[in-house]
């Protein structure tokens, strides 16, 4: 028997048509993209007063181990903790890069949809460069996602297709845009740091719409089998990228055991309302288009998405 189709997917939304908005994107891209090597300066001194994100966005704000802390330490982990997230960020960008070129693989490169993902690959490169940069220029180690969930995205970035290709994108973007967003407005950060979220907060409005307006349109498509697997592939996705955005070796840095200092972060009613915070944008999105929903929504709570 053939299944059901369209199940709990809205399909009132009005969606422009893929090429119209390629070819808008196509054209703020050429009028308004950065060059990141030489937008921002490399040579300037980092203030060493100033934290790398707003000081109430690290995750042990607030707590026993947080009061513990000098203001230079307090400090310290907060370059840590942001050059944590730069580089998730940079290892999910490189996921998004590998789909993308596989998406636009079958397509028509005379169209402005495929040149479009196109010159969003072009502008990933740029970003994944100016945070690998910016993270040496911090001085931190190499910070990732644990091995397993790096060889999990193996799999993800090789085979992944259709709604839970473009929705974990989104998420990414978006908690980070959030992020970013605060930390460049806010004059008590670190320079750099700054610089590169107003850079990185134009381009990826960009990739925002590209990548909601594909998912509107795929998510009527899909039989009621396929609404279960996308969404449960989506929600393992974002669950493992919010859980890996912190490495805990970070805490290492201030003299806190990593063990600790996770679960410390994880039982942190401030960290966890930061997150949500961070997620606030996207969710509602989510769970409009009917990307969100079943028994896959328990991953949004546990890594405090919703
Ligand atoms: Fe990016
Ligand atoms: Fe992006």
């Amino acid at each position: 028997m053939p299944e059901l189709r369209n199940v709990d997917v809205k399909h009132d939304r009005p969606v422009p048509d893929r090429q119209r908005t390629a070819m808008r994107l196509l054209v703020s891209s050429a009028h308004r993209s950065f060059d990141p090597a030489a937008d921002l300066d490399w040579a300037a001194e980092l203030d060493p007063e100033l934290p790398g994100l707003p000081l109430h966005r690290v995750s042990l704000y607030g707590t026993d181990l947080w009061h513990g802390l000098s203001r230079s330490q307090q400090i310290e982990l907060s370059r840590h903790e942001v050059a944590s997230i730069m580089q998730v960020g940079l290892w999910f960008e490189l996921i998004l890069m590998q789909m993308l070129l596989r998406y636009v693989y079958d397509q028509d490169p005379r169209r402005p949809h495929a040149q479009y993902a196109l010159t969003e690959v072009g502008e990933e490169t740029r970003h994944s460069v100016m945070f690998a940069r910016a993270v040496e220029k911090l001085g931190p180690p190499r910070y990732g996602a644990p091995s397993w969930v790096h060889n999990l995205g193996r799999i993800y970035k090789a085979t992944a297709g259709g709604p839970a290709m473009f929705a974990p994108v989104l998420v990414a973007e978006e908690i980070l845009d959030r992020l970013q967003r605060e930390a460049m407005a806010d004059e008590a950060v670190q320079p750099l740091v700054r610089g590169i979220s107003q850079i990185h907060v134009v381009e990826e409005a960009r990739h925002v719409r590209y990548a909601r307006e594909e998912l509107v349109r795929m998510m009527p498509g899909l039989s009621r089998g396929q609404l279960r697997r996308q969404r449960a592939v989506t929600a393992l996705v974002c669950y493992l990228l919010a859980d890996s955005l912190i490495d805990p070796r970070v805490y290492r840095v201030v003299g806190i055991e990593p063990s600790a200092g996770r679960a410390a972060a994880r039982a942190n009613p401030q960290h966890r309302e930061s997150r949500r915070w961070m997620a606030a944008k996207i969710m509602p999105f989510l769970r409009e288009v009917g990307m969100v929903g079943g028994p896959s929504e328990a991953l949004y709570r546990k890594a405090c998405l919703i």
